[in-house]
């Protein structure tokens, strides 16, 4: 079993639509039972809301269907998981600012997974138009395949 957290600002745009990409990829490859999913935020300022609606929208046209509950990041995070996964470089220097000597190591931005796209940040959407929200998803699907290929050797 490998579990395997998102994180971005709020949990209401790119790491829900990041858990719902790499959620279903790992159904797609037949892993459910090997790899827990899951999403929050640096910030709790969202918590208890849906994902952004137009996040939903543009993530359902590619057939991910996001259901998570934004919440805030918890220093225990960094022991549950094994993978904490941040979207920008303001996210993980903020998750690093809770992370001990001894799970630091597990910390890794979304983008160093990519494979075609050379870029450090998934850029947040939240202020932008519909194609933030489209190159988010193309960010996001080719760093999950990345990232599926290198839990998988863990497990
Ligand atoms: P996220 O996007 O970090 O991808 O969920 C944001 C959502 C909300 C805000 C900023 C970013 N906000 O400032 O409210």
């Amino acid at each position: 079993m490998s579990k395997v957290l998102f994180v971005c600002l709020g949990n209401i745009c790119r790491s829900p639509a990041a858990e719902g990409v790499f959620t279903k990829m790992v159904a797609d490859a037949g892993l459910n039972s090997q790899i827990q999913i899951d999403s929050c935020g640096t910030s709790g300022h969202h918590s208890g809301e849906n994902a952004d609606p137009r996040m939903i929208e543009h993530a359902e046209k590619r057939g991910y269907q996001l259901s998570s509950i934004a919440r805030g990041l918890t220093p225990q995070d960094l022991d549950t998981f094994d993978w904490v996964i941040t979207m920008d470089r303001s996210n993980y220097n903020n998750v690093l600012k809770v992370a001990t000597p001894e799970n630091r190591h597990k910390v890794k931005t979304m983008l160093s997974f990519a494979q075609e796209y050379h870029k450090e940040e998934v850029p947040d959407p939240y202020y932008g138009g519909p194609e933030g929200f489209e190159h988010v998803l193309d960010l996001l699907e080719d760093s999950c395949k990345g990232l599926l290929s290198e839990v998988r050797k863990t497990l």
